[in-house]
């Protein structure tokens, strides 16, 4: 593990404890008291395998995916089920994989949601630029989705070909997002790529918002150890001043800064699954956040399945928190949102954030990070690269062991962090 996020995690959470995932699981998930709950659903089926990309998925196969579905709705029952009266929670979000692949029994799905949850913030879908067509995008809005997210990457060419992706149809998706309409339109793109400049970036983010984008997501491009990508992320200087000038642009033209990567040209513009104070994933690979612990579903379709057969919750691995490792989770995912909120954060733990943490926050505005007004930390220009900068530490250092373990092993007794 790098020393940086070694040293930092002892010193944020006073205890050379490691983070410890068990395969000791509940079948009972503590989530009915809690506020601020999201819903997360993983679709792991592709029609093509792109080699940079890290997250859980397979080839379609339709026999495999019908099976897989039924399952998928089987283990909303058993977690919905655990709860007397319908719980409310903020959003839904669907991801993948493709989970355009499954646009016929989506409905379905959502339905399965809606017997125990109330869902008060709407409900998002990551598409492919391919998924972007009139039929497609009228069966998702029929089905109650307000928000889609589309993984564009770059619409140049030659960004397209190191990523291995084929080029957008940008005039068929352009022509389609103006016949369906959503709440939210956001486009992923990727950047830090071998090559790129402000100027390529600039005019891909143009390009977004005159086809029917109202919010984008920029994400560093992130070399995992375990995909197959000869592509490698520019150094860390050209990195960062490629975000600021990014962030400058968009901050220029007024778009807002809705999260760390994402920016949004309408204030109600907003697809976001992560900045939850906890949330309940379904499906392979799917993670949840409760207030004492962190699950993570297993990565195998075959494995899921055979779990949900016996009646049994398909979790992989646990980890209990300590309290400060609570913490240290909800400042890092809260950080997420560029702005930490005191009287959150009291409520969340009943402790002030500045007794708990005030000799880091003091250092943190010295170091010129963030910024205090009114109870809130706002991350500056500055905080908002370094903790980019320490995410793509905390990504190779965590996420990259955990998911290179996962992606192998269906049920790992445990894994130490
Ligand atoms: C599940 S993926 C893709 C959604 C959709 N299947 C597609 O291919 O367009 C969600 C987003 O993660 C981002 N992503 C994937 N691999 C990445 C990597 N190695 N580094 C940084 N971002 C990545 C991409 O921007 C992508 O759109
Ligand atoms: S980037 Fe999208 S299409 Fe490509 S493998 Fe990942 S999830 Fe599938």
């Amino acid at each position: 593990m790098s020393a940086i996020t070694y040293l930092t995690r002892t010193w944020l959470t006073r205890s050379f404890r490691p983070f410890l995932f068990t395969n000791a699981y509940d079948q009972k998930l503590p989530y009915e008291a809690c506020e601020n709950l999201g819903l997360y659903i993983h679709i792991p089926f592709c029609e093509r395998i792109c080699a940079f990309c890290p997250y859980c998925k397979v080839l379609y196969s339709k026999k495999l995916c019908d099976r897989y579905l039924d399952a998928l709705i089987q283990e909303i029952h058993m977690a919905g089920r655990q709860t007397t009266d319908k719980k409310t929670v903020t959003s839904l979000y669907f991801g993948g994989g493709t989970p355009a692949m499954i646009v016929e029994r989506i409905g379905e799905i959502i339905e399965a949601v809606k017997e125990h949850f109330i869902i008060t913030e709407g409900i998002g879908v990551e598409l492919h630029p391919d998924n972007v067509r009139v039929s497609v995008l009228q069966m998702l809005k029929e089905a109650g989705v307000t928000k889609i997210s589309i993984g564009v990457q770059s619409f140049q060419e030659k960004f397209q070909q190191i990523l291995g992706r084929k080029p957008v149809d940008l005039a068929a998706m352009a022509a389609a997002l103006e016949e369906v309409e959503f709440e939210t339109v956001s486009m992923d793109f990727i950047f830090a790529l071998p090559g790129q400049t402000f100027a390529d970036l600039k005019t891909d983010i143009d390009t977004a918002f005159a086809n029917g984008a109202n919010h984008i997501a920029i994400y560093p491009f992130i070399d995992f150890t375990f995909t197959q990508s000869p592509v490698k992320a520019l150094p860390k200087r050209e990195k960062q001043r490629l975000l600021d000038d990014i962030t400058n642009y968009c901050l220029d033209k007024g778009y807002v800064r809705s999260s760390i990567w994402t920016f949004a040209r309408e204030r109600q513009a907003r697809y976001s699954s992560m900045t939850r104070d906890n949330f309940l994933g379904f499906g392979c690979s799917a993670t949840t956040l409760l207030q004492g612990q962190f699950k993570i579903n297993t990565f195998s379709v075959e494995g899921y399945c055979e779990r949900i057969r016996k009646g049994e919750l398909p979790t992989s691995l646990t980890l209990r928190f300590t309290r400060r490792q609570r913490m240290v989770y909800y400042l890092f995912w809260t950080a997420y949102s560029t702005r930490v909120n005191e009287a959150d954060f009291e409520k969340f733990f009943g402790v002030p954030l500045k007794r708990m943490y005030g000799s880091a926050l003091w250092i943190a505005r010295a170091l010129g990070f963030v910024t205090y007004e009114d109870g809130v930390y706002r991350m500056t220009l500055k905080g908002a690269f370094y903790y980019h900068y320490y995410e793509n530490f905390y990504t190779l250092a965590y996420i990259d062991k955990m998911w290179g373990i996962m992606r192998k092993e269906a049920f790992p007794k445990q894994i130490r962090l």
